[in-house]
């Protein structure tokens, strides 16, 4: 399987690449990121999004962070001061911080190795991630398209495919899985805006897939839940609290309110790396607010007179109460009971 991001090792230990995905769906080109500095502005400007591929992206920051520290007086502190750096880029997908730590870990367990031995090992945990990524969408696929009904229309918001993770993706995983048992099945994806994830990046790769795909925008769910055309709706998270609350990309709480009231199934799919531990309820999650300029434009065109006020949250929380099941890679888990899967 083609992956999202991954780690290209050479002789002088390698780089991480990955597709542009901020070129999408006009232009596919992967690019190189060399640096600490170009992979924090890789995950800021969205080149690389998704909460599974940031963390990815994380991880190769460490490695570059590394390599950088090489001839530094004090490599393994150095390493750690990047870390936080790359770790700042995005503050809500909390697999970003999951894959830094599992970095830091081998880094910990190893730093009385010599530099180049530290080097390599990074880069093995990182390329072990990057494959157990898509093992466990694979699972979460599995698992997921039990509850998808033969000849379901599926709604899903913003994008939770392959190119939010490394392959197969969680939400899309789902639906990937299911249209491989059944090629009836529909996907209606919402628009996604400000940065029109749902438009640009969910139609680009199911319809790639041939999967049968209507885009709409997003104040439209509601409409077609009202005339029995969604059948249940699956989306991915960025961060889950352990009371089973999730974030998810801005607009995701009214999509679950609405289901709720047309008694529509409202499915989360994600790994155990996107619960946050050390959360007990959403309203701990930072929520993202990013440039203006999202809103007021589209394609670099205003779309508005410039003395609106803005504001623009990324991300939005939508309470355990309102979520039928979350898919992982251990089974679907109602809300109340994820954070069992910590005590296991
Ligand atoms: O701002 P983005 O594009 O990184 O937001 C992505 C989402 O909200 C996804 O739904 C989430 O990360 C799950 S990806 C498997």
């Amino acid at each position: 399987m083609e992956k999202t991001i991954e780690w290209i090792k050479t002789n002088n230990f390698g780089y991480s690449k990955m597709i542009d995905q901020t070129q999408l769906p006009y232009i596919y080109k992967k690019i190189s990121i060399n640096s600490s500095k170009d992979m924090y502005s890789a995950i800021k400007s969205m080149i690389v999004r998704g909460a599974p591929a940031i963390g990815i992206a994380g991880a190769h920051g460490v490695i570059l962070g590394a390599i950088e520290s090489l001839n530094c007086d004090n490599f393994v502190e150095n390493i750690k001061k990047i870390a936080s750096f790359i770790n700042s880029s995005r503050p809500t997908a909390v697999n970003l911080v999951w894959a830094i730590k599992e970095q830091l870990k081998v880094l910990e367990k190893n730093k009385n190795e010599d530099r180049k031995t530290i080097i390599d090992l990074l880069i093995e945990n990182a390329i072990r991630l990057e494959n157990d990524d898509i093992e466990i969408n694979k699972k979460i696929g599995e698992y997921g398209s039990a509850i998808i009904p033969k000849g379901a229309t599926i709604l899903t918001h913003c994008n939770a495919g392959s190119l939010a993770t490394v392959g197969w993706g969680t939400a899309l995983g789902v639906v990937r899985s299911a249209f491989e048992k059944d090629k009836t099945i529909k996907v209606f994806a919402d628009e996604t805006r400000p940065r029109g994830q749902g438009a640009r990046l969910t139609t680009y790769e199911l319809t790639k897939d041939n999967i049968n795909t209507t885009l709409i925008t997003d104040g439209m769910g509601a409409y077609f839940m009202r005339k029995k055309m969604i059948d249940v709706v699956v989306v991915g998270a960025d961060r889950i609290s352990l009371n089973g609350d999730c974030a998810n990309k801005i607009g995701t709480y009214m999509v679950a309110i609405a289901a709720k009231y047309h008694n529509i199934p409202f499915y989360v799919a994600a790994p155990k790396s996107t619960i946050d531990p050390a959360i007990k309820s959403g309203d701990e999650i930072v929520i993202e607010l990013r440039d203006e300029k999202e809103v007021t434009t589209i394609n670099d065109k205003p779309i508005c007179v410039s003395n609106v006020n803005i504001i623009n949250p990324s991300f939005d929380v939508t309470p355990g109460a309102l979520i039928t099941g979350i898919i992982t890679e251990y089974g679907i888990i109602k809300p109340n009971e994820i954070h069992k899967l910590f005590t296991k």
